[in-house]
């Protein structure tokens, strides 16, 4: 099975990691071993259609800032549209930043491998949150497969758990805590009466969010969440214009004391049922969604199980890459059919 890899920071270095250790593991429980035969960066490209060693582009990645700078294998100025067109694989990882804005370059990268009917595996929110619906048409249309475990929950299975759990059952509405930065800021202001400002710089200390914690804090992660879980676990055909989006930002000392007097927390809530909304919202304690940290958490009520929460780390780089994988093995087993 041959792959491209767009990006290789975070996500695509630790895949990059697992599937070197994993080799005899995938052979032998899968029958196959994934072969990158492309990684892709913003300076260039490392190419051979036999198969990269990965440690060697892990270990030039890490000595000379790109893999393009391979003196062998390295192609500087290579863009990832001329990789995923020009380079003969079945599936391209698709693993560059999130930008809400336009989704791009990850809207564009995921466009052209579909259209050149090659699979796509993605960790980015950004180009499912604004155009989902059209994605997932043009995949079908192509026949190819279109895979993104990892865009919510990181590696916590709440998409699978749906996909492969509750066939044949069906899923009324969703309520998640979906975003560990705002969800451990809420949780020290209400344990240690922590101001917001204070427990935001804790967060950024211990490498929760980002320099620009806005995308977490105004509640625009939870919503390209949401829209993913949406379209893809309840066949709703929304995009984020659709989402009603109130962040954390408001949220003061006052209100978490309200809620902890009644005997609830506030948690960022993402909700679909009629419509989908992000907001704050008090949880009462010993809700299944009443949890602390940095932790993620998600409620389906279903038709015929009632409700059932996932609950699980919702970010991280190995996390994340597990999920990579989990859809690499997918998209495996489904070539093999
Ligand atoms: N980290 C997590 O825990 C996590 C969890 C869930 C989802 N995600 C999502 O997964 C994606 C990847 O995350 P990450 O943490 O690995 O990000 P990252 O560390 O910032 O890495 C991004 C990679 O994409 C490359 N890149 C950027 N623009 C490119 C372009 N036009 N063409 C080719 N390569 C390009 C970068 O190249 P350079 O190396 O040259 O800069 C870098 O290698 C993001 O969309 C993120 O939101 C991350």
């Amino acid at each position: 099975m041959r792959l491209i890899m767009v990006g290789f920071g975070t996500i695509g270095q630790n895949l990059a990691r697992i599937l070197e250790s994993k080799k005899k593991q995938l052979l032998r429980e899968f029958g196959f071993h994934p072969r990158i035969v492309a990684v892709v960066d913003t300076a260039g490209a490392m190419i051979n259609p036999e198969g990269l060693d990965l440690n060697r582009a892990l270990a030039v990645k890490q000595t000379k800032g790109s893999v393009a700078k391979d003196p062998e294998l390295g192609r500087l100025g290579m863009d990832a549209q001329e990789v995923i067109e020009g380079v003969e694989a079945e599936t391209v990882l698709e693993l560059t930043p999130t930008r809400i804005v336009d989704g791009e370059p990850g809207l564009s990268h995921i466009k052209t491998a579909l259209r050149r009917r090659r699979h796509v595996i993605t960790t980015n929110k950004a180009p499912l949150a604004i155009a989902m619906p059209s994605l997932m048409e043009m995949a079908s249309y192509n026949k190819a497969l279109l895979k993104f475990s990892g865009t919510v929950g990181g590696g916590t299975p709440i998409l699978d758990f749906v996909r492969k759990c509750l066939n044949g059952n069906r899923i009324e509405s969703v309520r998640g805590i979906l975003n560990g930065t705002t969800n451990y800021i809420l949780t020290r202001m209400a344990e240690s009466d922590t101001p917001m400002d204070a427990a935001l710089k804790e967060a950024q200390v211990l490498g929760y969010a980002e320099a620009d914690p806005s995308y977490d804090i105004d509640g625009m992660d939870t919503a390209c969440k949401l829209v993913i879980l949406a379209n893809s676990t309840m066949g709703r055909e929304v995009s984020l214009k659709d989402v009603e989006i109130k962040g954390i930002r408001e949220v003061t000392r006052e209100d978490i004391e309200a809620a902890r007097k009644k005997g609830s927390r506030i948690k960022l809530i993402g909700t679909v049922d009629g419509g989908v909304s992000v907001r704050p919202e008090a949880v009462p304690l010993g809700h299944p969604l009443c949890i602390g940290g940095t932790l993620n958490a998600v409620s389906f009520r279903t038709e015929l199980t009632g409700e059932l929460t996932v609950v699980g780390k919702g970010a991280g780089g190995v996390e994340t890459a597990s999920a990579v994988l989990r859809d690499i093995v997918d998209v495996r087993r489904a070539l093999a059919q």
